[in-house]
Parts: structure tokens; sequence; C-alpha cells
């Protein structure tokens, strides 16, 4: 599969079967975030790789928007370090599209759960607060998001994409 293509077909699958993952192509998943750019090359991400049911079932609470993870067969948290970085945040979040990526090409569905909340903080609180303590990860990262993964189930209605001309705009903006 070429890059477009995983571009393409990407969608945002809930539903997965039961069928675990193999550590190989987990991996190759979790280094597809690994690879990703940084700015400046500064090292402000950190992925944490989740396979134990409890654990995922825990994560599942982080916010009402993510149940999936109750029956995803991984998730990968991705976090982000403002004491390395002015940039953690967009390092977090192409970290979470190449992930998401490299998932369609291994045959996985993917889900992204949001818990960083730029513009609520109180309740980014909350929703940090919780993964933070279940996965011990020290305060100075962020939690930017979680990934969710498994074998999809079912085929998903093609999507209506936005019409072009409203996204894209040559040399100016109107
Ligand atoms: C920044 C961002 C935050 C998102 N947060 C959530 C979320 O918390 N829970 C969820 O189920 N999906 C979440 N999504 C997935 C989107 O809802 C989904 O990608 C969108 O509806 C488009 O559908 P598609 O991925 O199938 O193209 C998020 C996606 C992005 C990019």
């Amino acid at each position: 599969m070429d890059v477009f293509q995983a571009i393409q077909e990407r969608r945002e699958i809930t539903t997965y079967a039961d069928r675990s993952i193999p550590d190989k192509v987990l991996e190759k998943v979790v280094d597809a975030g690994y690879y990703a750019p940084t700015g400046n090359n500064l090292p402000s991400k950190s992925l944490i790789i989740v396979r134990n049911r409890p654990n995922l079932d825990s994560l599942a609470a982080t916010t009402p928007y993510m149940n999936w993870l109750k029956e995803a067969k991984a998730a990968i948290v991705v976090t982000g370090k403002p004491k390395i970085s002015k940039y953690w945040l967009q390092d977090a979040s192409i970290a979470c599209a190449f992930i998401w990526l490299e998932a369609v090409e291994a045959g996985l569905g993917a889900a992204f759960g949001a818990v960083y909340h730029s513009e609520d903080k109180k309740e980014s609180f909350v929703r940090e607060n919780h993964v933070r303590k279940l996965l011990s990860i020290p305060e100075e990262h962020h939690i930017v998001a979680i990934l969710g993964m498994g074998y999809p189930e079912g085929t998903l209605k093609p999507k209506k994409h936005l019409a072009r001309e409203d996204i894209v705009h040559y040399e100016t903006f109107s």
C-alpha cells in the first residue's frame, strides 16, 4: 500500500474483531510514531503501549468519547513535554497521524481519543489525571491522545468529504 492510499482509506474504526494483534504488527505501528518528525528535532514525545485488558477498560473512562477502548486490542497513548519543546502539541499530533496511517497499512482499524484540551484547562486536567494515575505518567508530560486499535469488524459507509474548494485555496484565501 502506498502512503496516499493509506491516507485515502483511513477512517476512524471503533468496532474490532476478537483477534489479537501480533507483536510484530503492533511494533511497526508504534515505530511510525517513533519515526515521526518533531519541531527542531527535539524529543518532546513519548508513546506508551497498552495491551493489558483491565488498563484498556480503565482508559475507556478517560472521556465519554472513547468507549471503543473496551473492544480495542491495543492502545498507544501519545504524550508531549512542554519543557522540551514549544512544539510539543504538534509533535504529538503528527506522531498520532503517522500511527493512524501505519495502522491502515497494517490492516488494522484505529480510533483517536482526544485527551488534552487546549481550550479547557480544567477538563484537560481531569482527563489527563485519569490516564496519568493509571499509567504512572510524570506530571511534566501532557497526555495528548489515545489511539485505540484492532482488526476492524464490519465496514463503514463511504465517507462524504467536504467540497475541496471549501478547503483548498490557491495563492490567497479567497
Ligand atoms: C483532534 C481530533 C480529536 C478527536 N477526538 C475524538 C474522540 O475523542 N473520540 C472519538 O471517538 N473520535 C475522535 N476523533 C475522530 C474524529 O471524530 C473522526 O476522525 C472524524 O469524525 C472523521 O471521521 P473519519 O476518521 O472516519 O474520517 C478525533 C479526531 C481528531 C482529529
